[in-house]
């Protein structure tokens, strides 16, 4: 292992390194680094490794479709549990896999469980760590995902911000700054890189969104978090606030394999049209005008979101995804870590008052704001800056 940070002699053999990703938004972060470093193949050995939290295809394999991601070369397969088990089995499976590597960097991205996991892994065995995405903070310390971007910063010895606020969190807590780079935002390089592509999707036919050679307007969902989805309650009200939007627009809602769960739990599905397969949904055969259907890849759901009318979410990424596309996203929490996307982008925080939710979506109907600011060096070109700051330090 390497127990100093080395700086790069170029005689010296490529550096290995070791991209980690585990969960769904981890994906289009890694995909612009792995192919900007592919770039480099007398500095950069590159590895792969899924630790297999997240594990359906629908959550996973077709996201490697999409981005055009390798097969991982390592595959943890730890899959679901509680926080602690999954971040334990996690940590269990990577030191195996480090003291056989060896890597000389480990690279994690974002907040999910497998990013502290594998990051307190390689620090502890003195193994560089790379952080994308370093720096965010709701201040919400009852989300899991604070206290792995928290802990995360503290242990990374590169800290790759996406916006200046970040900066300033991570100084306040006493991050030296010669180790925060503000590089951009790598899943936005992923949204640019993939648009063309993207456009080329027939969901919007497949879904029925398309009239007299137009696309409808309808409203896209995406919602996850334990604290919208696990209460009967306020899972409820949304799926209320949702019903009064569809007055109005169609709803679109691909759903996260826990969402659907808890709402036939919660005895709820009649509040609206469930098939697994979005193949079978066609919205002019339909009287319910909120669908809801299984995880979509990465490209049907980029073009649904930039045709948008509006976007409702608990998702951090969608937050950023929709302020480049210039689309009205509502955001389902009572906070953000990315407040960026509220003062330069679309962004409207709006917490999960149902009466809420629906008029302030109402609202966005029948006033359209114009296409806000797009943050800075949110423009494509992280990973490039990213690879340029790893070529010098390691
Ligand atoms: C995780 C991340 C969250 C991220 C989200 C994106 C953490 C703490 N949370 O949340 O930050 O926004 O991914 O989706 O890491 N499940 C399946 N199939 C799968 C994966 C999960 O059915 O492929 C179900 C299981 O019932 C599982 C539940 O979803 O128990 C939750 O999965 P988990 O990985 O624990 O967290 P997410 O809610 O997906």
């Amino acid at each position: 292992m390497n127990s100093q940070k080395k700086s790069h002699d170029s005689s010296s053999p490529a550096r290995k390194v070791m991209h980690i990703v585990g969960a769904r938004p981890n994906f289009m972060k890694v995909a612009p680094l792995m192919r900007e470093m592919s770039r480099y193949p007398q500095k950069f050995n590159q590895l792969l490794l899924h630790t297999g939290q997240h594990y359906d295809d629908e959550m996973s394999k077709c996201f490697f479709n999409d981005l055009g991601l390798t097969e991982p070369d390592i595959y943890l397969g730890v899959g679901s549990g509680t926080h602690s088990e999954q971040t334990g089995k996690i940590m269990i499976e990577f030191e195996k896999v480090c003291f056989k590597e060896k890597p000389d960097l480990a690279i994690v991205v974002g907040d999910v469980n497998s990013t502290i996991a594998c990051a307190l892994v390689a620090a502890k065995l003195c193994i560089p760590v790379a952080h994308i995405e370093a720096g965010l903070r709701s201040f919400d310390r009852t989300m899991p995902e604070e206290i792995n971007r928290i802990l995360t910063d503290q242990i990374s010895d590169y800290l790759f911000t996406t916006c200046e606020d970040a900066n300033q969190n991570l100084i306040k807590e006493g991050i030296p700054e010669n180790k925060i780079f503000f590089v951009g935002n790598a899943m936005i390089d992923s949204l640019l890189n993939h648009m063309k592509i993207a456009n080329n999707s027939v969901i919007l036919e497949k879904l029925g969104l398309i009239k007299n050679n137009k696309i409808k307007k309808y409203g896209l969902v995406t919602l996850h978090r334990p604290s919208n989805v696990d209460n009967p309650k306020i899972l409820k009200g949304i799926l209320y606030a949702l019903n009064e939007l569809a007055r109005e627009i169609s709803i679109i809602f691909p759903s996260h394999p826990r969402t659907i769960k808890q709402i036939k739990n919660f005895k709820l599905i009649e509040m609206i049209d469930y098939e697994a397969s979005f193949l079978s949904y066609n919205l002019n055969k339909t009287n319910q005008n909120i669908l809801v259907m299984q995880p979509l890849g990465y490209l049907d759901f980029l073009c649904l979101m930039s045709n948008a009318t509006v976007v409702l979410t608990d998702s951090g990424g969608i937050q950023e995804e929709t302020t480049v596309l210039g689309i009205p996203c509502l955001t389902l929490r009572k906070n953000t870590e990315r407040p960026i996307t509220v003062k330069e982008g679309t962004n409207i925080v709006v917490g999960n008052d149902p009466d809420k939710i629906a008029n302030t979506a109402l609202n966005l109907l029948k006033n359209q704001n114009s296409r806000k600011k797009r943050p800075k060096y949110w423009d494509g070109k992280a990973a490039e800056r990213i690879i340029k700051v790893l070529s010098i330090k390691l």
